[in-house]
């Protein structure tokens, strides 16, 4: 006899919805079972017997708490505990059936972000928010663009048959063949870019945008500074800086800085050879996506009045810059703070405005198709990466 598991099995409209307890070792790694055409009420099984019922087909590992339609599987990455990329695994699990305000999206890419390595890895502590000891989400991927399949009854802006991107970084899911997304985080696929641009913005343009326009309110003539500026967010945010007339200092790795260069950055530091905040120059702005020096070096290198945004970085750094950057900030005259970005519809489609025009460019390192994600999560892991890096699940027919 396997381990006890304990299934509590929910029908609605001939779906069903269930959740399985594992053993205290936990074979089933909080995988959530679904378990078609079940009546309602509690099941109580063995392991051994979860395991046969998923042999048989007459189970589906689902993932999240969507419900799915009996007998239909897709393919997805899934994890069940914190780990290198080697704890990833691809998977045919439950397709989901959207709720009432969602959409259900069958994918064509999506996009890598620090923190899908940072929910594989579960470091920094930011990252186990909502599961402390396993994954919340058993599917990574937040940078979603694809096509609408499926609509809930309450949406009301879109349609099967539309192209839509957007970042569901609180839901997750996107490294899948298909995933449910609330209608409030996705807009409209402008038709002069291709989902794999469009899939490069949300996250990343979103930092950018909210830390160089509207935190930062970057202007002509001033001296803006991007910590990490080669990777993701910092690709796009040395765009906007210069396209609202800042003169640019990017800070990368030695092999990043032609990369800075071309995406117009006026200066560039090897940060592992030169300490920015030792330079003795001083920034109205910096925009710091990896967060590694204290809130004292970074306040020394502002000018009067200047402003200092941490973006992500290593929890106990963030922690010390949201307690006591409001603290220097008031002994100095100085802001210094943890930016926290909020997702926007209305930064979406201006952002992709600005790329389908050419004014800025969504730059793509490298491809992987949805079964190499483990790779690309590797890649992104170990550095070395300039602007984005995406999964092409290749689902839609263009
Ligand atoms: N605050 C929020 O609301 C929010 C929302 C979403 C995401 N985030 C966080 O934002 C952070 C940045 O995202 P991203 O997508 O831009 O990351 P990314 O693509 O990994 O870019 C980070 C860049 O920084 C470089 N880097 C590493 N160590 C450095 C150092 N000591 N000095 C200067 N540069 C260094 C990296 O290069 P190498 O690795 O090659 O050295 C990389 O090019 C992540 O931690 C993410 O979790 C925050």
């Amino acid at each position: 006899m396997g381990l006890q598991a304990v299934a509590f099995v929910e029908a609605s409209d001939g779906l069903a919805d269930a959740s399985v307890q594992p053993g205290r070792s936990g074979t089933l790694g909080g995988v959530t079972p679904v378990l078609p055409n079940a009546r309602r009420g509690r099941l109580r099984t063995s392991t051994a017997t979860v395991y046969a019922l998923c042999e048989r087909r007459e189970l589906l590992l689902g993932v999240g708490p969507e419900a799915t339609r009996e007998g239909e599987a897709v393919r997805a990455i899934v994890y069940t505990h914190y780990g290198p990329a080697d704890v990833l695994q691809l998977k045919d699990v439950g397709k989901p059936t959207p709720g009432n305000d969602e959409v259900l999206v069958r994918l064509d890419a999506v996009s890598l972000n620090r923190s899908d390595w940072e929910g594989l890895t579960g470091e920094p502590f930011y990252a186990r928010i909502g599961g402390l000891r396993r994954p919340r989400h058993q599917v990574l991927g937040s940078d979603i663009a694809g096509r609408v399949e499926a609509v809930g009854k309450d949406v009301q802006r879109f349609q099967p048959g539309d192209d839509v991107f957007g970042d569901i970084l609180w839901h997750m899911g996107g490294f899948a063949e298909y995933v449910c997304a609330r209608e409030k985080y996705l807009a409209k696929k402008p038709a002069g870019l291709t989902f794999e641009q469009v899939a490069a913005i949300p996250q990343a343009g979103a930092i950018a945008l909210q830390g160089i326009r509207d935190k930062g309110q970057v202007r002509k003539g001033q001296q803006v500074l991007i910590n990490g500026a080669g990777g993701g967010g910092g690709m796009f945010a040395v765009q906007l800086a210069k396209l609202y007339g800042a003169e640019v200092t990017g800070v990368d790795r030695g092999d990043k800085l032609n990369f800075m260069r071309s995406l117009g950055a006026d200066h560039v530091i090897d940060y592992t050879r030169e300490d920015f905040a030792s330079t003795g120059k001083h920034y109205d702005l910096i925009l710091d996506l990896v967060a590694r020096r204290s809130v004292f070096d970074c306040q020394r290198a502002l000018k009067p009045r200047g402003a200092y945004y941490a973006v992500g970085g290593p929890g106990a750094t963030l922690l010390q810059i949201a307690l006591v950057g409001p603290v220097v900030g008031l002994l100095t005259g100085k802001k210094l703070r943890v930016l926290v970005v909020k997702p926007s519809v209305t930064d979406l489609l201006h952002l992709a405005n600005l790329c389908e025009a050419g004014t800025i460019v969504p730059v793509i390192d490298w491809r992987f198709p949805l079964n190499e994600t483990p790779a690309a999560l590797r890649y992104v892991g170990e550095g070395h990466v300039k602007g984005k890096v995406v999964v092409t699940v290749g689902h839609v027919d263009t």
